[in-house]
């Protein structure tokens, strides 16, 4: 099959790394790439990457199937809207527009230009969270009632436009669309009940350098998504609780360790003392109740997710990443943000 042609807008950090994911793929390749800034397109051509003269050049050029946008956040939808109506199937990163109404106004685009649009959710390939998911959804850690979801850095919000309200700055819309995306691939038929989130500012007024969001779904379950950028030490990147298991993942690419009761009663328990005190309740459990294990973290190939565009382009296959999961997201976040500004929980109207 003949290669699609991608023109990328924005050749940052993440329009870089798209480009450069080219080069590796068989079923995309790069057909050039535009900036507003003169120096991304310097760097471009030297390179021999072709940099188009402007937007609309890029758009008129006809071998351009695919635009993928990787610009700051508050441009994702003029751009997507206008090179859909120029004929082009659209990519947007993520998160995909600055709120739910924007969103409305590119899917209707996608439908009245009839064009693929979607969105790069690239998190969903990652293989931690593919880890959990899949002992999530195989049930072997009984019925899941808590998944704690933690991104943790110490350098707070880098300082580019990520610091800045208008250009849609800040953890939440960087960080916490892919742990809410994640969280709601695992939880795809459960409605939310209600979302209560916090917001911090600790080395920024303007933007959100953190979030902690706790999504309580219909079934019981709470889902609680945490991003920071003050922590020196980090909390495990997932653990997740179930009636009879637990999982955890410490840290990026560590093994999941699991824990399965093998036996709920426990004759023989070992008070823990500490300095003040002794506790039964809290001593941890050992071999002969609980089986500890570890799972290797499965293969991933992020390219899969070009291979989506494509097939589902020539309508082989459906988009992966769709139109109403994006929405849900955004709604989500939107809620989270209320949330915090009202200092309460926001009763949550599922479009599932
Ligand atoms: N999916 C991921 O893992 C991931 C990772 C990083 C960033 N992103 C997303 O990618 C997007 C870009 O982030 P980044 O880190 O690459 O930012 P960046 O600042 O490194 O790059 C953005 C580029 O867009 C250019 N630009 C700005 N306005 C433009 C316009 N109107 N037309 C053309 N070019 C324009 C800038 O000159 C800059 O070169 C954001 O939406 C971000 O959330 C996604």
């Amino acid at each position: 099959m003949e290669k699609m042609r991608v023109a990328v807008i924005g050749y940052g950090g993440m329009g870089g790394s798209h480009v450069d994911s080219f080069a590796n793929s068989e079923v995309v390749e790069l057909a050039g790439i535009w900036d507003i800034d003169e120096e991304k397109i310097e760097a471009a051509k030297s390179k021999g990457i072709h940099a188009y003269s402007s937007l609309e050049d890029l758009l008129s050029d006809k071998s351009v199937d695919i635009v993928t946008i990787a610009t700051p956040n508050d441009v994702h939808k003029d751009i997507a809207i206008t090179s859909m109506a120029a004929g082009k199937h659209v990519i947007c990163e993520k998160p995909v527009a600055m709120n739910s109404s924007e969103l409305s106004e590119m899917i209707d685009a996608s439908h009245k230009y009839d064009r693929l649009f979607t969105v790069h959710q690239n998190r969903r390939w990652d293989s931690d969270f593919i880890a959990i998911r899949d002992l999530c959804l195989e049930g072997k850690l009984g019925k899941v009632f808590e998944i704690n979801s933690y991104v943790q850095g110490s350098r707070g919000v880098p300082g580019d436009w990520r610091k800045e309200k208008e250009h849609g700055g800040g953890m939440m819309l960087d960080w916490g669309v892919h742990l809410i995306d994640q969280i709601l691939q695992i939880k795809k038929d459960v409605k939310i009940d209600k979302i209560f989130s916090v917001s911090d500012h600790i080395t920024c007024d303007e933007v959100d350098d953190g979030i902690k969001t706790d999504i309580f779904f219909e079934d019981g379950t709470l889902a609680r998504v945490v991003v920071g950028t003050s922590n020196f030490l980090s909390m495990p990147r997932f653990y997740v609780c179930g009636m009879s298991g637990a999982a955890r993942i410490t840290t990026w690419g560590a093994v999941c360790q699991v824990a399965v009761c093998t036996s709920w009663e426990d004759e023989a328990v070992k008070p823990v003392k500490t300095a003040a005190g002794i506790t039964k309740t809290m001593a941890p459990r050992d071999a002969k109740t609980v089986e500890y294990y570890d799972v290797k973290l499965p293969d991933s190939d992020v390219h899969d997710f070009y291979r989506n565009v494509v097939k589902a382009i020539h309508g082989e296959e459906e988009q992966l990443v769709k139109h109403d999961e994006v929405m849900r997201v955004m709604l989500v976040m939107e809620a989270a943000i209320e949330s915090d500004r009202i200092g309460n929980c926001v009763k949550f109207n599922d479009i599932i």
